[in-house]
């Protein structure tokens, strides 16, 4: 699904995309853990903006997104990959078995992907979901339940498939929208285990 609850007309939407151009702040925060260099993937890309932001950070960037007028700038970047695909219309995957160092997704949800990007991921690659949930329909789109994740969704996606690095669930304000969101940083190394335990590696979460 598209978190237009409404269809736009083509060009409406890529003005849409385009207001938000700052990266989410949840996106900027966990940035760090990406290896230096990495692949990284930006599902649903819009206008781009969390791509960019890894492309500012020297990573080389594959952008999809069924409209990619926006991106039509970064066509030529040595480093910027741009694929026009439609993610729900019953199309072959269009990365094939290709797996990235980390997939971002943001404000977009449609659960039948949720394999599929967890497959995307390289060993130690990192995943940073944040997208709208319940109760978000009190104050902007979307509003459709079927748009919205509920309570613990993204965890219950990732659990005994990823490590949870952070989770957080509620009223965000101030930043790209004021919204009910649920965010997710996950890693790809349950296995990497080297600990008598089997606990995973530990990341480093704040710099404080
Ligand atoms: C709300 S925008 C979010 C854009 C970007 N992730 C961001 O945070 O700025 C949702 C994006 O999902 C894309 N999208 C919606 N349905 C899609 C589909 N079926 N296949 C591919 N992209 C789709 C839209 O074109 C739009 O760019």
């Amino acid at each position: 699904m598209s978190n237009t609850d409404t269809p736009l007309p083509q060009s409406d939407k890529s003005v849409r995309h385009l207001r938000i151009t700052q990266p989410s702040p949840w996106v900027s925060r966990w940035a760090h853990l990406i290896e230096t260099s990495g692949t990284v993937l930006d599902l649903a890309a819009g206008g781009g903006r969390h791509g960019r932001l890894f492309l500012d950070r020297g990573h080389t960037v594959t952008f999809v997104d069924r409209t990619a007028e926006p991106l039509a700038d970064l066509r030529g970047h040595e480093r910027a990959e741009v694929i026009e695909a439609d993610l729900e219309d019953g199309s072959p995957w269009p990365l094939a078995e290709r797996r990235f160092d980390a997939v971002v997704v943001v404000n977009y949800l449609h659960r039948e992907l949720f394999e599929r990007i967890i497959a995307s991921l390289k060993p130690g690659g990192v995943l940073i979901y944040e997208t709208f949930a319940r109760g978000n329909e009190d104050f902007t789109r979307p509003r459709n339940p079927d748009h919205l994740l509920k309570s613990g969704e993204l965890l219950q996606i990732v659990h005994g498939q990823l490590q949870v690095v952070a989770y957080e669930h509620g009223l965000v304000q101030g930043a790209d929208i004021t919204g009910v969101k649920q965010r997710l940083c996950a890693i790809n190394d349950l296995s990497a285990s080297i600990r008598e335990d089997g606990e995973p590696p530990a990341h480093e979460i704040s710099r404080v």
